[in-house]
């Protein structure tokens, strides 16, 4: 079963990864999200990493690690090793220097690389996390089977991921900015675990953490009204429609309100 969405642009998969991977290097971006580029920020990893049964011997590969939060919180509190891979050659640059910055530098390297197409050899990591990224991966069935490829049997996999009901979702939060945002493209939390389960992955926890998307929406909006005021021209350099933005953030907030829109946790394991 493959897992295509009728409301994906025609943007190639190559193009949208690239779209997705400027958009999370920018300066507006950081400015907005702040350190952690997804809902429930450190605390929501702290959770996630609770359900991994990490060791201090464990080797970690965080997919998609954006500018290393994710990665260095899991080497400073867990003392594993930690290989993050983005497509992002700026978010890989600017985590390694975070890395060294910390004194991590010996336990975390960072690589630019594709989710889909891991620069990996199989059975090497005990652990693969995955916060807010699988939404956006235009061939979510291929990053699951490189998940699994990379893990060693009985190794888990954990994902925090944004959920939406794709049918339902409102016209604001269907286009090309909506997909890059991570919601467009973004499935059931039954869904993510199907993909997986196609992999080899057997999901054992799946947790719902919607208000924690109500938070960042919240978040977001403040800070962009701070912003109106006194960046107004470097968000719209960096691609921010500040007209359209308060209703794409009203209907995203109404999306959770209703149940189409929220944020999950999944925990799954490969088979011993
Ligand atoms: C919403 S951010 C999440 C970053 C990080 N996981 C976090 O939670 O802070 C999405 C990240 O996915 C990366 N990305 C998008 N497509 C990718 C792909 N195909 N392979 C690897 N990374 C990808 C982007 O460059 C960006 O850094």
């Amino acid at each position: 079963m493959t897992h295509q969405n009728a409301h994906s642009p025609a943007a190639t998969g190559d193009e949208l990864k690239a779209c997705c991977a400027a958009a999370y290097s920018s300066d507006v971006v950081a400015l907005l999200l702040g350190d952690a580029y997804h809902p429930g920020g450190t605390a929501l990893t702290r959770r996630l990493a609770d359900g991994l049964r990490l060791a201090q011997d464990c080797r970690v590969l965080d997919v998609a690690s954006g500018r290393g939060t994710t990665a260095l919180l899991l080497a400073d509190l867990h003392g594993v090793t930690v290989d993050g891979v983005d497509y992002s050659p700026a978010n890989t640059a600017l985590a390694q220097g975070a890395a060294a910055a910390a004194g991590l530098g010996d336990r975390a390297v960072f690589t630019t690389g594709d989710a889909e197409h891991l620069p990996y050899p199989d059975s090497v990591f005990d652990a693969v996390v995955c916060e807010c990224a699988l939404c956006t991966f235009p061939d979510k069935d291929q990053a699951a089977a490189e998940f699994s490829r990379v893990l060693r049997p009985g190794g888990r996999v954990g994902i925090t991921d944004v959920t939406a009901t794709p049918d339902r979702l409102p016209p604001e939060l269907t286009g090309l900015a909506a997909r890059i945002a991570c919601i467009a493209d973004a499935r059931p939390p039954a869904e993510y675990a199907e993909i997986l389960t196609a992999a080899g992955l057997r999901t054992i926890r799946t947790e719902r953490h919607d208000a924690a998307m109500t938070r960042m929406i919240d978040q977001i909006e403040a800070r962009l009204n701070l912003l109106r005021l006194t960046a107004a021209s470097e968000l719209s350099d960096g691609g921010v429609d500040l007209e359209a933005a308060p209703a794409v953030l009203a209907a995203a907030r109404r999306a959770v309100a209703d149940g189409v829109l929220g944020y999950a946790l999944l925990i799954a394991e490969k088979s011993p």
